[in-house]
């Protein structure tokens, strides 16, 4: 990509230079971003040199660099993959129709609003996290926290990029909305629910980051199909960076289940060497994989109907997917199931454009199975008889057709009463969390580690696990 400009004040991709009045409304805005950074963002370490990657580029070979930099100094820019010539709409009512390069009229307030919802999960999952490196377990996880934040940090100017340059003076004001909305925050909370979870320990950002940042991959990857051609650009150039949240998720419970497993092999138990019982870890996973069903909306839903057939969102890969055949979709129907009298389960069949949420949601259930699936071997490998086993999409829901209804993880309905007196079983009690935080203490070593959590196999870009990953600017134990 040849129009790369790096030594702009935002780097871009997108001719910034060329369009004044954007360029001026951007630079207007990233003071404010700048300032939201310091006051929300990773608390305490602004000062230090964290080893990150920064885009540069949007080539697939070589589009990062590595580097230490401060946080505040990380140069977030806005990039978008390369145009195709003459792309066409491939899904919904308007298929076959050249795509849109500017907002269609009809679909503004649409667009608007997913934009917006998108956006604000960015700077609210910052928020969620900004405690977190006062107890990071070792240098490596201080530096991936920081990348996952700097680059939430990116997605946001990603979206406000999107809002600035096709929404006029509404679009000014929603960017300006998002350094405005605070995770959690009683009157003015971030827009979705699992973004208004605070985020602690580490485990739970482990589960955050494998199951709730996937939700973002598959919205992500939905809107990188739409028929609006920059929104599609933009989705697909981040989804390059959410590959690494992923694994930072997956990697870190499954390196939590090793040093779990390393001690039991030892014959001791879990919690006299301070390590997370496997029971403990399940619990988060149910929690934290129950929020983030909850994201993606009404199982029978006219407006995921109107999104598809507007061709505004499509499937998970439906440009590319050989199974998805049928792109207008208004024959067929998907199996949908609610609950029906006194916890009895009843199928419908749901049209399958009405259906467009749960298509999404069950392609992001096999994704998390497959992660699922690797730690279970990790564990089976290891000689222990215990499953990691994903809930039902009855249980613990707090949106759709299931919301509040007393299922336990197998589906099974058991009632308010024993509801109420098992969650215990299932999702982590208050004994668990203090039990957690309790072994939440700094490392900040080169090539140490706390205690309830193994390294990783490799450390980042070729380095060792021992690497200074991260550059203290005078001594981090004695901020705490
Ligand atoms: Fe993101
Ligand atoms: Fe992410």
């Amino acid at each position: 990509m040849g129009n790369v400009d790096l030594n702009a004040k935002i780097p871009n991709n997108v001719g910034l230079a060329d369009d004044r009045k954007l360029c001026k409304a951007l630079e207007a805005w990233q003071p404010n971003f700048l300032e939201w950074w310091m006051d929300m963002g990773p608390e305490g370490f602004q000062m230090d040199q964290i080893y990150l990657r920064t885009a540069v580029d949007v080539d697939a070979s070589g589009w990062a660099q590595f580097d230490h930099v401060k946080m505040p100094d990380y140069r977030w820019g806005i990039f978008l993959q390369p145009g195709v010539q003459d792309r066409l709409m491939h899904f919904g009512d308007n298929i076959g129709s050249p795509v849109w390069d500017k907002v269609p009229g009809d679909h503004r307030a649409v667009l608007k609003r997913i934009i917006v919802t998108q956006g604000d999960t960015e700077p609210a999952s910052v928020e969620q996290q900004r405690l977190l490196g006062q107890t990071a377990p070792s240098l490596y996880d201080l530096r991936n926290l920081f990348q996952v934040n700097v680059e939430e940090g990116r997605h946001l100017w990603a979206m406000v990029y999107l809002l600035h340059k096709y929404f006029g003076r509404d679009g000014r004001e929603e960017a300006e909305d998002m350094l405005v909305r605070r995770s959690g925050h009683a009157d003015n909370p971030r827009i979705l629910g699992a973004f208004n979870e605070p985020i602690n320990d580490w485990l739970s950002f482990y589960c955050f980051t494998t199951f709730t940042d996937r939700d973002g991959k598959y919205q992500l990857a939905s809107l990188a199909e739409s028929g609006f051609d920059p929104l599609a650009r933009t989705c697909r150039f981040m989804l390059t960076e959410e590959a690494h949240h992923m694994f930072v998720g997956e990697t870190g419970v499954g390196r939590v289940i090793a040093r779990t497993l390393e001690v039991m092999a030892e014959g001791k138990d879990p919690v006299a060497e301070g390590a997370i019982p496997l029971e403990i870890v399940h619990k988060y996973v149910n929690r934290w994989f129950t929020v983030s069903m909850d994201l993606f909306g009404g199982e029978d839903s006219s407006n995921a109907a109107t999104y598809f057939g507007a061709g505004l969102k499509g499937r998970f890969r439906e440009g590319s997917d050989p199974k998805i055949t049928d792109h207008v979709a208004l024959e067929g129907f998907h199996e949908q199931f609610l609950p029906g009298e006194a916890g009895k389960v009843q199928r419908k069949e749901v049209p399958l454009r009405r259906a467009m949420n749960l298509v999404l949601r069950d392609a992001y259930r096999v994704d998390c199975e497959r992660a699922v699936k690797v730690w279970n071997r990790q564990i089976k490998k290891a000689g222990f008889d215990f499953v990691i086993e994903l809930p039902s999409e009855r249980f613990h829901r707090a949106q759709g057709v299931w919301a509040g209804l007393p299922y336990d993880p197998k589906g099974e309905w058991v009632g308010d009463e024993a509801w109420a007196q098992r969650t215990g079983e299932w999702l982590p009690t208050e004994a668990d969390e203090a039990y957690v935080m309790s072994l939440m203490k700094p490392c900040y070593e080169v090539g140490k580690i706390a205690s309830w959590v193994a390294p990783p196999r490799s450390g980042i870009n070729g380095n060792e696990f021992a690497f200074e990953y991260v550059k203290f600017d005078d001594d981090p134990y004695a901020r705490l």
